[in-house]
């Protein structure tokens, strides 16, 4: 089993999200010996904007990369993605990453029925941060545009270990996250 275990996170050690979603890949590689991660910081090591000369496939370097991220998400079993939210939606390094996995003819397809995704059969469990209380208000654009993107491709076992309202007070900081990590879902084995 593969998981592809990504941070965008801007604040490094003190990353909400990647504190949660390393607890994540951990749980999971104790319940499930056998499990290999692949750890992508789009922090550290930041996907260039996708543009015209992307997709016109100019610069084979890049075209190279884009092609490694996208077999990369394809072979995962898992997706373990800290997502903090930042301006209400995600960090735009996570946006570029989604912006190479969203590709016409091997993640999603139309059809005369309509958009069908095709990367199914894996599983996301979303790590979201958030400096205030966004759960089910429209100023979420963060956990929903996220569960929206990943349902399109294909992904619609979508979980989310959320600790939010850290900005508040160092107090709820702190309980938020305590509440992130005791409700950490336990691994099951995905059908073969
Ligand atoms: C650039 C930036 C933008 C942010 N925008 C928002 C926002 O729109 N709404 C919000 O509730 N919190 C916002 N925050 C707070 C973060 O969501 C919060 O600090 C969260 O813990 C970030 O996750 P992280 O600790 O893993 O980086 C922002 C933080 C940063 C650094």
């Amino acid at each position: 089993m593969k998981l592809l275990h990504i941070d965008s996170s801007a604040l490094g050690a003190n990353s909400v999200t990647r504190e949660l979603s390393a607890a994540v890949a951990a749980r999971w590689q104790d319940d499930l010996p056998g499990v290999v991660v692949d750890h992508l910081d789009l922090d550290a090591d930041p996907i260039p904007h996708l543009t015209g000369r992307s997709l016109a496939k100019d610069d084979p370097a890049e075209n190279d990369r884009s092609e490694r991220i996208l077999q990369q998400f394809l072979q995962a079993d898992v997706i373990v993605i800290g997502a903090p939210m930042y301006n209400f939606g995600i960090p735009s390094t996570l946006k570029a990453w989604i912006d190479r996995i969203a590709v016409a003819g091997k993640t999603f397809r139309y059809t005369a029925e309509g958009p069908e995704g095709l990367a199914k059969g894996k599983k996301a469990i979303i790590v979201s941060g958030r400096g205030g209380l966004h759960s089910g208000q429209p100023s979420d654009f963060q956990e929903t545009y996220l569960r929206h993107v990943l349902g399109f491709v294909g992904v619609t076992d979508v979980e989310f270990v959320r600790a939010e309202g850290v900005s508040y007070s160092p107090q709820h900081r702190a309980d938020a996250l305590a509440a992130a990590h005791a409700s950490i879902p336990r691994p099951q084995r995905l059908a073969a």
